[in-house]
């Protein structure tokens, strides 16, 4: 195929579901470059051979990081390399070992294909964004951080669940850092346009935004490492939108400069995204307890991007 999206760590699971959405919807050819060399040509093989089976033409081929020449030219490169967090361990806790690791991959990424878009997956999200934003020196329209697809796919559910509605009527509206302080927004969320707090009680509404906020630790819990297919999933929907120049409003984390009162901060926002990664951020109205919360979450990502001095 004409297109090429690179998935780094790509043989773990959130990036193998990456590299399987992206190859499944046939959205461009598929490199998966791991420090695990063995695993990354087998999980890229079982890959590729699943394109056969509804006659996808992409091509996945995966290579050790000696192997990073691969890459070259790619049109997104999305970075789901890191530790992932253990039971009890909250994303924070893995700023140091990840921030290393981010720098190794960006630099490589850079070296190879300078004019790709980067979509950061390693937690914590924010600060690694901003972390391969700097370290990368590209424009802050190349690097978007997955987060928020996430986050309101997990509240689309909960509230589908809550009203027994087809989740397809769902959006939901997650705004801030993709940690505890991430802030649900149910004012600006709806089922078919009816703003939620019209059809769900007040108790129940704070349960499910509650929910949303600990969604990732449920299941680290449930499962003992950290999710993989809504992550992956929500990944590769923000590859699609990227490649295929569909100016989607998605909430993604980018580098705020002013925007909602934010400065020189990777947060996460509605954003525009199309061939150029983000083609706008859209700036909402709030209330007076929606912005303290916003800027909350943002005081939290400030405070790990202090931690490792970017
Ligand atoms: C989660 C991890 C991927 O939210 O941050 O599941």
């Amino acid at each position: 195929m004409n297109r090429k999206v690179t998935v780094v760590g790509g043989a773990g699971n959130v990036g193998a579901t990456v590299a399987r959405a992206v190859s499944q919807k046939e959205l461009a050819d598929v490199v998966i470059v791991d420090i695990a060399a063995s695993k990354a040509a087998g999980v890229a093989l079982d890959i590729y051979q699943s394109c056969a089976i509804g006659g996808s033409a992409s091509r996945v081929t995966g290579v050790g990081v000696e192997g990073f020449a691969e890459t070259a030219n790619s049109d997104v490169v999305v970075i789901t390399s890191g530790m992932p967090r253990k039971p009890g361990m909250s994303r924070d806790d893995l700023l140091n070992v990840n921030y290393k690791i981010m720098q190794d991959v960006t630099a490589e990424i850079v070296k190879h294909s300078p004019n790709c878009i980067i979509v950061p997956v390693a937690n914590p999200l924010d600060a690694m964004s901003q972390a391969v934003f700097r370290l990368s020196g590209f424009p802050r329209e190349r690097v978007m951080g997955m987060a928020g697809v996430l986050d309101s796919a997990r509240m689309r559910t909960f509230v589908a669940e809550e009203l027994k509605v087809s989740v397809a009527d769902v959006t939901c509206f997650v705004l801030g850092g993709h940690g505890d302080t991430m802030v649900p927004l149910p004012r600006l969320s709806t089922v078919a346009g009816i703003p939620l707090p019209e059809l769900i009680p007040a108790d129940r509404l704070q349960a499910i935004c509650d929910r949303t906020a600990n969604g990732g630790a449920e299941i680290t819990k449930l499962v003992g490492t950290s999710a993989w297919y809504a992550p992956g999933v929500s990944a590769a929907d923000m590859v699609e939108a990227i490649l295929k120049d569909q100016q989607r409003i998605m909430p993604c984390s980018v580098y705020l400069q002013g925007e909602y009162g934010i400065n020189n901060l990777f947060v996460g926002v509605p954003v525009k995204v199309g061939a150029r990664g983000i083609e706008q951020i859209i700036e909402v109205a709030l209330t007076e307890a929606e912005r303290a919360a916003l800027h909350k979450s943002a005081g939290a990502v400030k405070e790990l991007v202090d931690v490792i001095g970017i």
